[in-house]
């Protein structure tokens, strides 16, 4: 979806939002991510906010209901969702602004303080209010029959660690855009965070080294891991197939190297 800038929203959007925020003194733009038509740091007499929308006739609004629904269940390390309105044809959510930069999954620093925000968040029980889709049903379809059960749990999954969905700011890492809250094995989380260290230049060994700090991975059961692996390297290779851009051909072959290395290992044990 294109980005449009924040001067270019409907009045009885703008005014919604300075309902919540006064004054807006000036707004810029957001890189990073795709999804949300509006991404903007707004600077307003009550101070910063960065603020997030799509039409409300969008499919895709469907996310920004999940994003809503899971933000009082987030740790402190995601930034806070302060306010959320419907007006104009939009829907809009204002969160806590982080002034920081994306994480760049090639530093070790940046990693540390990656894994020590993933650690925190695997505190957290995945909410029984909130309707999250299981892990069984995101992924079930891709795996081989019987398989799906092995990666049942109650953790709260973030899911999607694209390093654009990471804010540095200040010794911390910030997770942001919950578009994809699931409930599922813990494990999980730090295997899709591989994939983006893989991403980013990390051999299958080094990815899982990393992974390897989050203690839900020890409890893991290698068979588990294993078939998490092949179902989605199965969706990579469905996603590149439909739409064969550069990324995403990239991420297939991450995915099957992934699971080429965790079921060797789970052969090896
Ligand atoms: N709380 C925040 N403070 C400052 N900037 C933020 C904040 N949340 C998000 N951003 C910036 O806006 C960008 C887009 O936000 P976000 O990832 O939540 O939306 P998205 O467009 O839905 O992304 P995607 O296409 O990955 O689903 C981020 O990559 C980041 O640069
Ligand atoms: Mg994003």
């Amino acid at each position: 979806m294109p980005r449009v800038a924040f001067d270019e929203l409907p009045v009885a959007a703008r005014q919604a939002v300075t309902l919540q925020t006064g004054l807006i003194n000036a707004a810029h733009t957001a890189g990073g991510g795709i999804n949300s038509a509006l991404a903007a740091l707004l600077e307003t007499e009550t101070g910063p906010v960065f603020v997030k929308g799509i039409p409300a006739d969008n499919p895709q609004v469907a996310s920004q209901k999940r994003e809503i629904a899971i933000s009082s269940y987030l740790p402190a390390t995601c930034p806070r969702l302060l306010w959320h309105v419907e007006a104009g044809g939009w829907v809009l959510l204002g969160y806590e602004a982080v002034n920081g930069r994306h994480a760049d999954y090639t530093s070790t620093d940046d990693l540390t303080l990656v894994l020590d925000a993933l650690v925190e968040l695997q505190e957290v029980t995945a909410p029984d209010d909130v309707d999250l889709k299981t892990a069984e049903e995101r992924w079930g379809m891709y795996a081989e029959k019987g398989q799906a059960e092995l990666f049942a749990g109650d953790a709260l999954l973030h899911t999607d660690f694209a390093p654009d969905n990471v804010l540095i700011h200040d010794g911390r890492a910030r997770l942001i855009d919950w578009a994809w809250p699931t409930r599922g094995a813990a494990w999980i989380d730090p295997y899709m965070l591989a994939l983006r260290i893989m991403e980013a230049g990390a051999t299958a060994a080094e990815a899982v080294s990393w992974a390897q700090r989050v203690p839900s991975w020890h409890e893991a059961d290698p068979k588990a891991l294993g078939a998490f692996a092949a179902a989605t390297a199965q969706l990579w290779q469905e996603i590149a197939a439909e739409n064969p851009a550069p990324w995403k051909v990239a991420m297939a072959g991450h995915a099957a190297q992934l699971r080429t290395f965790l079921l060797v290992t789970a052969w090896a044990s």
